[in-house]
């Protein structure tokens, strides 16, 4: 969700800034703009609609100076115009702030502000911080900020500069990411490091409720903090050649999973090394529930792991989206453990529910890919799936990481329970396969790209799976709809004869994930009631099945493994194929409309 960068050094900042809001795009693209203070301090600002990569002028703006905030916005409160567009003012032009996040009681604020006097030009919750600022500067833009955060209710990631103060930004977070770049001579802030890694690897992450002071070569925020090395690459979140990042990111899975459990499985033994569970090792022992919670692909990844926890662990578990969690009242005892399954480590529904189950000595873990994120922070212990960045809005790769260190997770607690040790080298020396297994699907993408443009004028999908793969069935369901904008449902195949076949003729194909598991009968008999109705059927079917292709009209065939770890595979036509339909039809696959790519609001 929007993305903010600021500058202060030597070199000119407004490449700078327009270099880091185009690497941070993915997290909003409605509208953008920045603020640099010129070589007479006067503020040069531009806000304008649209999406910055795209913007052809900005190649003729100039201005010198060398501090400068900029935002990418993905709006929530206002429309989306150049006015609301960040960076924000106050009345005298004095105060330039941009903003992540939700000011919730920005309305009763307003009406304040407006009877002192003070005149809005935007519709946005973010002004509200300008004015507050300008009503309560003093001659220290930190102290100004530092009183008003205790009147706002919401989350921010703030960073804002003052005419008055020319030589200084000041960044404050509340559940918003928020980091502090330290280079040679300059200093950034940034909600996202893919930002500002070309000029810094060594980051700082603001805590909640801290103020951070950038001034030329200084640098100040309340607590000593240790400074950590970002550990991948500028060209990593590069395209490499490929025309998008969802592209390259699912071509990336092979190795997503391999990262994943490098170091980590010890074949002879047929179990895990978790170094991020050591410390809760013994708590771990003693619970007798799960709870995952998570949203959206990370949702899809937590009903797999459900399911493997149940059967491989032998601990009851259940998989709950984060904004249903967050607001019931679920009964969890001190036996539960929840486990927050996230990507970025920062989406406020998934977050919402840790610091509640924290203070009732609930065992929290995080599944997270974003090293220092807020759930990384906040939970009790965890697991990186280490997977890199993941740029395109629509999660692919870090689905797979996130799934394979579910299956390790599963094989650990099965492990300290009653899994056999002949279970457990099963399990590990399968899971070792897998990164080879998927890389032949991907070696399949052309025949899986003619079959997409075959079913990209059909209008509606319905996606069906058993078992380990219903979760599967969802996610190629969500997957398509977001990236192409056709109407796609998933759903359990078992569930096809209580509703869904009223809508199956030659116009509504079925995408059946069936392998050849435990369930593959049953679902032949949802794709036979499929085709009894004229409806046309892509299946994803192990290789070797040959009968299959008598019953359904197209195949993608996946290779064997172990049925728990079969969703590994059977995404991956599932990604490509929406992904192609996707570029058929001519979509934006990288940045669909109305998403971001991480939900830091409600
Ligand atoms: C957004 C993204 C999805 C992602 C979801 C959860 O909706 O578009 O691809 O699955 O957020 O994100 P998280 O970072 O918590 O995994």
């Amino acid at each position: 969700m929007c993305g903010i960068i600021g500058y202060l050094g030597k070199k000119q900042a407004l490449p700078i800034l327009i270099s880091g809001l185009r690497r941070m795009e993915y997290r909003g693209y409605d509208s953008y703009g920045f603020c640099v203070f010129n070589k007479d301090k006067e503020p040069f600002i531009h806000k304008k609609i649209g999406k910055i990569s795209r913007s052809e002028e900005l190649s003729n703006l100039t201005v010198e100076g060398t501090t400068g905030i900029g935002h990418t916005r993905w709006s929530t409160t206002g429309a989306v115009t150049n006015e609301n567009a960040h960076p924000h003012f106050d009345c005298d032009k004095n105060i330039f702030l941009v903003h992540n996040g939700i000011i919730e009681n920005y309305k009763e604020l307003k009406e304040k502000l407006i009877s002192k006097g003070h005149k809005f030009t935007s519709e946005t919750d973010t002004e509200v911080l300008c004015h507050l600022v300008e009503e309560n500067y003093n001659g220290s833009l930190e102290e100004a900020l530092r009183k008003i955060l205790k009147d706002i209710r919401g989350t921010y990631g703030i960073a804002l500069m003052s005419k008055k103060e020319p030589q200084k930004i000041v960044a404050a977070r509340l559940s918003s990411p928020m980091i502090l770049g330290v280079g040679q001579n300059e200093l950034l802030v940034a909600s996202d490091p893919s930002a500002i890694i070309t000029h810094t690897r060594q980051v700082i992450t603001l805590d909640d409720n801290e103020v951070a002071v950038l001034k030329p070569e200084d640098f100040f925020i309340l607590k000593e903090k240790p400074m950590v090395s970002i550990d991948w690459t500028p060209e990593d979140a590069q395209k490499k050649g490929y025309e998008h990042f969802m592209l390259k990111e699912i071509m990336e899975g092979p190795e997503t999973i391999e990262n994943a459990i490098r170091g980590r499985l010890i074949p002879d033994e047929g179990t895990v090394r978790l170094g991020g569970l050591d410390s809760v090792r013994n708590r771990l022992n003693k619970i007798n529930r799960i709870v995952l919670v998570a949203c959206g692909t990370a949702g899809y990844a937590s009903k797999i792991g459900k399911y493997m926890l149940e059967e491989y662990a032998g601990i009851l578990s259940e998989a709950e989206i984060g904004s249903e969690f967050r607001y019931r009242k679920p009964i969890i005892d001190k036996n539960t453990a929840a486990v927050f399954v996230s990507q970025s480590g920062e989406t406020a529904d998934t977050l919402a529910g840790i610091g509640e189950l924290k203070k009732k000595d609930i065992l929290t873990l995080g599944i997270t890919n974003v090293v220092g994120s807020t759930q990384a922070r906040e939970t009790d212990a965890g697991i990186y799936t280490r997977s890199g960045p993941e740029i395109a809005v629509a999660s692919t790769k870090v689905f797979l990481g996130q799934i394979a260190t579910l299956a390790m997770l599963s094989v650990y607690l099965g492990r300290q329970r009653n899994m056999s040790l002949v279970m457990g080298k099963r399990i590990v020396s399968e899971l070792a396969r897998v990164p080879e297994l998927a890389k032949q699907i991907l070696e399949n993408k052309e025949q899986i790209k003619a079959i997409a443009e075959k079913y990209k004028d059909f209008k509606n999908f319905w996606f069906i799976g058993r078992k380990y793969n219903f979760p599967i069935a969802l996610e190629g369901a969500l997957k398509l709809k977001e990236i192409s904008y056709l109407h796609a449902e998933g759903g359990a195949s078992g569930e096809l004869k209580h509703g869904p076949l009223a809508l199956v003729d030659e116009n509504f194909p079925t995408i059946a994930v069936c392998p050849s598991d435990s369930v593959y009968d049953k679902m032949i008999l949802g794709v036979e009631e499929v085709k009894v109705r004229k409806g046309p059927v892509l299946a994803i079917a192990t290789e070797g099945n040959e009968r299959i292709k008598e019953i359904v009209d197209d195949v993608i065939y996946i290779p064997k493994t172990l049925e728990m770890l079969t969703p590994m595979l059977s995404v991956i036509p599932l990604h490509l194929f929406a992904y192609y339909i996707a570029i058929a039809l001519d979509r934006d696959v990288d940045k669909p409309r109305n998403l971001a790519k991480s939900v830091t609001v409600e």
